[in-house]
């Protein structure tokens, strides 16, 4: 029976598994940047008001439907009616554009850690970062090689694969993490980043600020493309969903918060910008470890910590199309991969050549890695969210009581679920679409 339903060996086995999936580039790449962006402190308040009260319900309720239907996503709609196929089919459509540009900065890491150990000599980090994304023969060949990292996993198959990669390099992700941060404290003028992360100013609130933070906490968690659904539905005996989702969200937040106490110390140090964007890991922190003894071996350390991190969240955005494909086209696992391999390949080779070469081929506007961001954090994401609640909520009936003991608690959740965070989707939806 080689494409049965693979189950989790351990319930700590599949919370290590989401908390993988959960912690990522989200956490270490984009968290950083978009709080610099938005200001620092503010928006770590807003970010943290909404992760910890509106995400949950999302949360629970797209680990619930996994494990209430034991489908993987386009089942999991059909269950309700043959016609939902369609919705349920968007999910791993997601994913897909998904892969093919967390893949592509999945290549930069790797990159960034081979020239870590060839040439720590680079000075002008700013530079190397656009000549290399410029190239289009390493980007592209770093791209699927991190692709191909990934997928080995997945093909290898739940028990087997994703559960050892989540045992072992989990661990060492928390450990590496932590030495940094004791480095960065001891930096002169540390206090000043504690500062810019800690000590809000309240007139930088703005309607942006939620809407981004939103985002932000949607990706962060993987909530929205099906991959929680999916790990939800490898779930047999677990009655916990609720405690699986605190653990989730309270270790996601640990681990952006840990990522912010290790970066923003060192970029005010350093007296660098914390506003810089996109390139703040890429190009900011490379430049930082070159101007400290032994950069090279802590910028290694650095960019391991963010491959375990990013090789944990690819696996959980392939798992959701994999385990579509292997019920949805009868495939066997091994198949199932090589074909999505093949997939993603053909759309994130081109993502990692639009900074280069495939420049000036824009889609509305945009180069496709930004068209490919910008299309599943604003748009997707959020759409199939507002889908997941309503399925959840008004089809597959799933209610507060089934999980929560506290009935007020319960009953908030089932207004939530119903109406307040669909209304909150619909409004994001519609400020994203403008
Ligand atoms: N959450 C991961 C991160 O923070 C990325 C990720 C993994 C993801 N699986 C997902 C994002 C599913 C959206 C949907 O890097």
């Amino acid at each position: 029976m080689e494409n049965a339903r693979p189950n989790w060996t351990s319930r700590f086995a599949f919370i290590l598994a989401s908390v993988g999936s959960a912690v990522g580039l989200g956490n270490i790449w984009r968290f950083p940047y978009i709080m610099g962006q938005y200001g620092g402190a503010v928006f770590l308040f807003v970010y943290l008001a909404i992760i910890l009260t509106i995400c949950f319900i999302p949360l629970v309720a797209e680990l619930a439907v996994g494990k209430i239907t034991q489908k993987e996503c386009i089942g999991a709609y059909e269950s309700v009616s043959p016609k939902l196929k369609i919705i349920g089919a968007l999910n791993p459509i997601t994913g897909i554009l998904i892969s093919s540009f967390y893949f592509v900065v999945g290549g930069w890491i790797i990159n960034y850690i081979v020239l870590g150990f060839i040439n720590p000599s680079v000075n002008d980090y700013a530079q190397y970062f656009t000549n290399f994304t410029q190239n289009p023969v390493s980007t592209c060949v770093y791209t699927i090689l991190f692709l191909f990292i990934c997928i080995f996993f997945t093909a290898r198959g739940i028990k087997k694969g994703i559960e050892f990669a989540n045992n072992v390099l989990m661990p060492l992700f928390a450990v590496i993490l932590v030495g940094l941060i004791i480095f960065s404290l001891n930096l002169p003028n540390a206090y000043q980043g504690l500062e810019y992360m800690f000590k809000p100013d309240f007139s930088k609130i703005c309607p942006q600020m939620f809407l981004a933070a939103l985002g932000q906490a949607l990706f962060t968690l993987s909530i929205g493309m099906g991959a929680l659904l999916t790990y939800g539905s490898y779930i047999k005996e677990d009655k916990s969903i609720t405690k699986s989702a605190y653990t989730i969200i309270f270790s996601d937040t640990l681990f952006a918060i840990m990522a912010g106490i290790m970066i923003f110390p060192a970029i005010f140090s350093f007296g660098l910008e914390p506003n810089s964007g996109a390139g703040l890991v890429f190009v900011t922190l490379p430049h930082i470890f070159s101007q400290i003894p032994h950069g090279n071996i802590v910028a290694i350390a650095f960019f391991l910590l963010l491959s375990a991190a990013a090789i944990t969240s690819g696996i959980s955005i392939l798992e959701a199309s994999v385990a579509a494909f292997i019920e949805r086209l009868h495939l066997s696992r091994m198949k199932s991969s090589i074909l999505l391999f093949c997939i993603v390949s053909s759309i994130a080779i081109p993502a990692s050549l639009s900074f280069g070469v495939l420049s000036s081929f824009t889609i509305a506007g945009r180069g496709i890695f930004d068209f490919l961001d910008f299309a599943t954090s604003n748009l997707l994401m959020p759409l199939n969210t507002l889908f997941l609640c309503i399925l959840a909520g008004w089809f597959l009936k799933i209610k507060g009581k089934m999980f929560i003991n506290n009935e007020f608690i319960a009953k908030i959740f089932d207004l939530g679920l119903k109406f307040i965070v669909p209304i909150i989707l619909v409004f994001l939806l519609y400020i994203g679409l403008r």
